[in-house]
């Protein structure tokens, strides 16, 4: 039988192989994110609006899926895409493996707060389920920022708190959870105009509660 710290321990170990997936445990929650992350990578790249010639950069690709799509989407732009995960590298390259010859795709492990993309080098920008592990939100904002063109968008979902207080990965110290007014302040401390800020709630699949925020770059 599981007691509460095994339950609490099999959380945790979740939990920390949702911000850093590693070994034949991370490929497995590669595998899921793909699925399970579907829906929310949907409704945040149509808020993103990308066009066919767009520079676009992902932040967290995880197992590459949103990087696929982006790809779609932008035939003619270059798609970037950082992840501190070596694990989650390997399967966003095999899956992108003919748009990364082709350098339509361009993938590295890197950290949030520190891209290596030059300054004003993309159009738009995707991070979807990653905010929670933004340990240094100011920071995360500012490297933004500075690699979005004026007049770019930047597109962020997270879980909100409502439904991620039923899930017990989420309290185990590895996330940071939001509400729609926490999302809104993170935003707007950031160095993005406040009236170039939206946050929203979405309703996902299995009546999940999700935040859809988008910031605009002025021109
Ligand atoms: C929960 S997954 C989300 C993956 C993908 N965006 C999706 O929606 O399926 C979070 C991803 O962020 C990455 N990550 C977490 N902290 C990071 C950091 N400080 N710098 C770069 N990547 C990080 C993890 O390696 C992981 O692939």
């Amino acid at each position: 039988m599981i007691g509460t710290n095994g339950v609490g321990s099999v959380a945790g170990g979740l939990a920390d192989q949702l911000r850093n997936p590693h070994g034949a445990p991370g490929r497995l929650i590669g595998a899921a994110m793909r699925l399970v992350n579907r829906q929310p990578n949907s409704f945040a790249i149509q808020a993103l609006d990308v066009r066919a010639s767009h520079d676009v950069l992902e932040l967290g690709f995880g197992p590459g899926e949103g990087i696929r799509t982006l790809a779609r989407l932008s035939p003619a732009g270059t798609i970037y895409g950082v992840d501190q995960s070596p694990t989650m590298l390997a399967q966003a390259s095999a899956r992108n493996r003919a748009a990364i010859l082709r350098g339509h795709v361009q993938l590295s492990r890197a950290q949030f707060i520190e891209t290596e993309l030059p300054e004003q080098s993309v159009d738009r920008i995707l991070a979807v389920n990653v905010a929670y592990f933004w340990s240094d939100g100011p920071a995360v904002l500012a490297e933004l920022d500075r690699v979005l063109r004026p007049g770019g968008r930047i597109s962020i979902y997270v879980t909100d708190v409502a439904t991620m207080a039923h899930w017990q990965f989420s309290t185990s110290g590895h996330h940071r959870v939001f509400s729609a007014s926490q999302l809104s302040d993170l935003l707007v401390d950031g160095p993005f105009a406040p009236c170039r800020i939206t946050v929203k709630s979405i309703t996902l699949r299995f009546g999940i509660s999700g935040l859809l925020g988008v910031v605009a770059k002025p021109r």
